[in-house]
């Protein structure tokens, strides 16, 4: 199974959202370690809800498959009812934590500044920060995806210096393509991933920008996941819906 063509390891992560019990969790775990124990070159990561995390852990604990949560709060402890830590996410077995993703933006009031304090709160514990960005159709309409993106990139990773950046995952997911069934083509999408490792050289560097993994999501499934591959600076995919089927994530993990 290939690498991007640039030496970035590829990375295909679900997202399961708000979806699946501990008993369909504990299923889903046990099918993929059956049917695909090793996802090869690429780098797998599941991000399930809070309450199955644990459930996962103890079942893909020595597998090559990384847990990540879907979102965190970035106080270390203390007096915040309903909210989980970086450090709580460690302890259950994370490696990796989606921040920012527009569900949350949308739905929650979540900001890029909020998104900044989970990064480094992420980078502080250990863990890697998937950061989710992208425009919606209005902005893309009115010619302002770039714009947009600029503005979140340089907001969402303010606090971030040059030596962290290999261990961000970019996720560029534009609204209007999320759980729509319309993808962004392969050319909007490589379009958009090289203006942002653009973005990131002019702030960090020509070095950490290389190094950043960018993940394109928005209706990736698996008979759309190797033509969006094949581009230069799509370093992965970050899926929602046809993730949640094993047959399907397992046609996303070898689809080449
Ligand atoms: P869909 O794959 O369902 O469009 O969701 C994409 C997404 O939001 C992944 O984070």
């Amino acid at each position: 199974m290939p690498n991007n063509p640039s030496g970035r390891q590829s990375i295909i992560a679900a997202n399961w959202k708000m979806n699946k019990t501990l008993e369909e969790a504990g299923q889903f775990a046990d099918n993929l370690l059956n049917r695909c124990p090793d996802p090869g070159t690429i780098e797998a990561v599941i991000a399930a809800p809070f309450t199955a995390l644990s459930t996962l852990r103890s079942r893909l604990r020595a597998t090559p498959f990384r847990l990540a949560a879907q979102d965190l709060f970035w106080e270390p402890a203390g007096a915040y009812t309903g909210e989980i830590s970086a450090a709580m996410l460690v302890d259950v077995g994370c490696s990796h934590v989606i921040i920012g993703h527009s569900e949350r933006r949308q739905g929650f009031g979540e900001t890029d500044a909020m998104a900044d304090k989970k990064v480094s709160a992420a980078l502080q514990a250990g863990l890697h920060p998937i950061v989710c960005i992208g425009e919606t159709l209005d902005e893309r309409q009115a010619g302002q995806t770039f714009d947009v993106l600029k503005r979140q990139i340089q907001n969402s990773l303010a606090s971030c210096s040059a030596d962290v950046m290999p261990r961000i995952v970019l996720g560029y997911e534009p609204l209007w393509a999320i759980g729509t069934g319309v993808s962004a083509t392969p050319q909007q999408a490589q379009e958009a991933h090289s203006y942002l490792r653009e973005l990131l050289a002019q702030r960090w560097g020509t070095e950490a920008a290389e190094a950043v993994r960018v993940q394109y999501g928005g209706s990736v499934n698996p008979d759309s996941i190797a033509a969006l591959m094949a581009e230069e600076d799509i370093d992965g995919a970050l899926v929602g819906g046809a993730s949640l089927d094993v047959d399907s994530f397992i046609q996303l993990l070898t689809y080449s």
